[in-house]
């Protein structure tokens, strides 16, 4: 049996995590989900630590992880946040956040005038170093003399893996983004790492963007990425935009991955969406979607490229939830998925 985690977590994440988990299962292929329902703002509320290292034990003796979405309005302390997610993907040295951006369906880009735009690229996101690892600190917090210092930091064994990984699954291009007309020290190991990599994969061509064109030209002309390699923070940013553009937050997957290990943590790019749990009118897609990399990375490409294929069919098919124009319930809209299978 292959057994796959399962941290639905949040607000919308168990609603959007049980549509994915079903379409999983509709496949037959025997997978085996242990389920963290516990892992969520309930109960960091109570305890003070939502994910335990008995929790993170058993996401790592898993063969994949599926992950719903964490965050809460009754928990201001990003202590919680960080001792979830960053923790899997720090601990796990999920290097590489994988997020494509495909658009779905015409009707769906918010450019106007409507034409086809063939909007089907990757953000390559770095996932354990820049501006996320809590280095840094506050000095006389409080005052007018305040200090905050959140470090930037960039290794050349963080870099070049990942660049080296976008290299590898990129078809025709990839387009490295920094700042580093601005931002000196780590724009130039980026430079350094980006050029090394380039010269090792001749067949792919190398692209460079700083992150203020890269933004806009994700807005005017996104069909012109193939897979965009960034530091944590603009791969961030950046994807949200290109999801923005291929569709919406709700349509957009992404994976935690460690190549090498071979392990992956999936889950929507969405967060908990604390205005609409409940309701009913999460879009399970980001979920599904999310559970179909998964399917790929485990070898199921068939599966993978049916799964993919049926959530086009019900997009097209206008067979969605609210925020798609549909007027289907979560459970409905991944119902309409899983019947065209
Ligand atoms: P969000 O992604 O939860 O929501 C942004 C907007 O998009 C909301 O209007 C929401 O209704 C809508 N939306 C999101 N997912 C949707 C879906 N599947 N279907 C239809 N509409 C959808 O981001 P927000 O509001 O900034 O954060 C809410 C909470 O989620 C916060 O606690 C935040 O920290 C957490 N969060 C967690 C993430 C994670 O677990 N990886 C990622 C982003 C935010
Ligand atoms: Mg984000």
């Amino acid at each position: 049996m292959t057994r796959i985690a399962v941290i639905p977590g949040d607000g919308i994440g168990p609603e959007v995590v049980e549509q994915a988990v079903m379409t999983l299962d509709a496949f037959g292929l025997g997978l085996d989900f242990d389920h963290l329902d516990h892992v969520n703002a309930g109960t960091y509320l109570r305890t003070g630590v939502a994910l335990c290292d008995e929790d993170v034990a058993r996401v790592a003796a898993s063969r994949s992880a599926l992950l719903g979405a964490i965050g809460d309005p009754r928990v201001a302390s990003p202590a919680y946040g960080r001792g979830v997610l960053l923790r899997l993907r720090f601990e796990l040295d999920l290097y590489v956040n994988h997020r494509p951006a495909r658009l779905l369906s015409d009707r769906l880009s918010p450019l106007r005038p409507d034409r086809p735009r063939a909007v089907d690229c990757v953000v390559i996101r770095e996932n354990t170093e820049g501006l996320y690892t809590g280095m840094g600190g506050a000095l006389r917090a409080g005052g007018e003399h305040e200090i905050a210092l959140d470090i930037d930091l960039s290794t050349h064994r963080g870099t070049s893996r990942v660049v080296e990984h976008a290299f590898t699954i990129a078809r025709r291009e990839v387009c490295m983004v920094d700042k580093a007309n601005a931002v000196e020290h780590g724009g130039s190991l980026w430079q350094r790492c980006w050029r090394a990599a380039a010269a090792r994969h001749p067949d792919v061509a190398a692209r460079h963007l700083y992150v203020d064109a890269a933004a806009m030209r994700m807005v005017t002309d996104p069909t012109g990425f193939d897979v965009v390699v960034t530091n944590n923070s603009y791969g961030d940013i950046l994807s949200d935009v290109a999801s923005a553009v291929a569709g919406g937050i709700g349509t957009a997957a992404s994976a935690n991955l460690n190549p090498e290990r071979g392990f992956g943590l999936y889950e929507p790019v969405h967060g908990s969406a604390p205005d609409i749990a409940g309701t009913r009118a999460a879009n399970p897609v980001g979920a599904i979607l999310s559970a179909g990399l998964l399917l790929a990375d485990l070898g199921h490409t068939a599966e993978a490229a049916a799964l993919r294929n049926a959530v086009d069919l019900a997009v097209a098919d206008g067979e969605t939830t609210p925020d798609l124009g549909g007027s289907l319930d979560t459970g409905k809209a991944g119902q309409a998925v899983r019947a065209r299978l």
